[in-house]
């Protein structure tokens, strides 16, 4: 592990480093998708080859897939899991109440089918991803390619009468070409600057057909692990109120980092 990761690395490696402690033998773990969850899936893939960690993991896109596998976590699909103990994403945006924008990484629609199917939801993220109203980031939505166009005006009409800042969408394009999701499905960024209502926005576009899912985690995460780049971790439980913190020191001596505190 470099010592001269950039700071938002080492913001993404604490909190992922902290999250992974979370992680117990015999657990059936969700695996985001994304720069931080790959951190995460680093981090079990080290205590599983170094420490007899046995966990199973459920992945959340292909590219996690291939990362676990590849790190020696023995990987399942959900439907052989069926329900998971833990999942540990990360989130493009956070609030007060942990409700979260995701998808930015394109996996929003089996990040959302594996996060609920666990008894716990933890994000890792670094604090630039707190924020005080959702909104800012733009929100993907997943379209079926069928008739996506439509589905676009659709969405732009229905945004008209939302509380909502902007109203512009975007198709997520991959060079040339629409993106892809693992799904075979298209994904539309919305950029809405500030969403009032985010609860019923999610209800709303879920209801126009030809929306797949979006990418508003409402009431779904339990707990937030926040990294610093000087190391620091702020760890948020939403049930119990509780806050508490710990600091790692990174240094030169192969592994990078050493706990502190605790
Ligand atoms: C993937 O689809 C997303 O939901 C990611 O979890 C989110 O975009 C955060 O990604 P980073 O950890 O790369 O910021």
């Amino acid at each position: 592990m470099p010592a001269d990761l950039s700071p938002i690395d080492k913001a993404k490696f604490v909190a992922a480093k902290r999250a992974a402690k979370m992680v117990e033998s015999g657990m059936r773990v969700g695996l985001g998708t994304g720069s931080t969850a790959a951190w995460l899936v680093r981090c079990l893939g080290e205590m599983v080859r170094e420490e007899g960690l046995k966990i199973t993991g459920v992945p959340t896109s292909s590219r996690t897939a291939a990362l676990a596998r590849d790190v020696g976590i023995e990987v399942i699909s959900l439907d052989e899991a069926r329900w998971l103990d833990l999942t540990i994403d990360g989130a493009d945006e956070f609030d007060e109440k942990l409700n979260l924008i995701k998808g930015g990484g394109g996996a929003l629609l089996m990040e959302k089918i594996v996060a609920t199917a666990s008894d716990q939801m933890v994000v890792i993220a670094d604090g630039s991803k707190e924020v005080e109203t959702l909104g800012a980031f733009p929100l993907p939505v997943e379209v079926i390619p069928f008739g996506w166009q439509t589905t676009r005006l659709l969405i732009e009409e229905t945004l008209i009468g939302l509380d909502v800042l902007g109203r512009t969408t975007a198709l997520r394009m991959n060079g040339e070409a629409p993106y892809v999701t693992d799904e075979g499905n298209h994904i539309l960024d919305l950029h809405l600057n500030r969403i009032g209502n985010a609860r019923q926005l999610s209800l709303v576009l879920n209801q126009i057909p030809g929306v797949v899912e979006n990418g508003l985690f409402i009431d779904i995460c339990d707990a937030v692990v926040i990294g610093h780049g000087d190391g620091r971790v702020e760890m948020r439980n939403l049930a119990t109120g509780e806050t508490t913190s710990e600091s790692y020191d990174f240094v030169e001596d192969g592994n990078a980092f050493s706990d502190m505190t605790d």
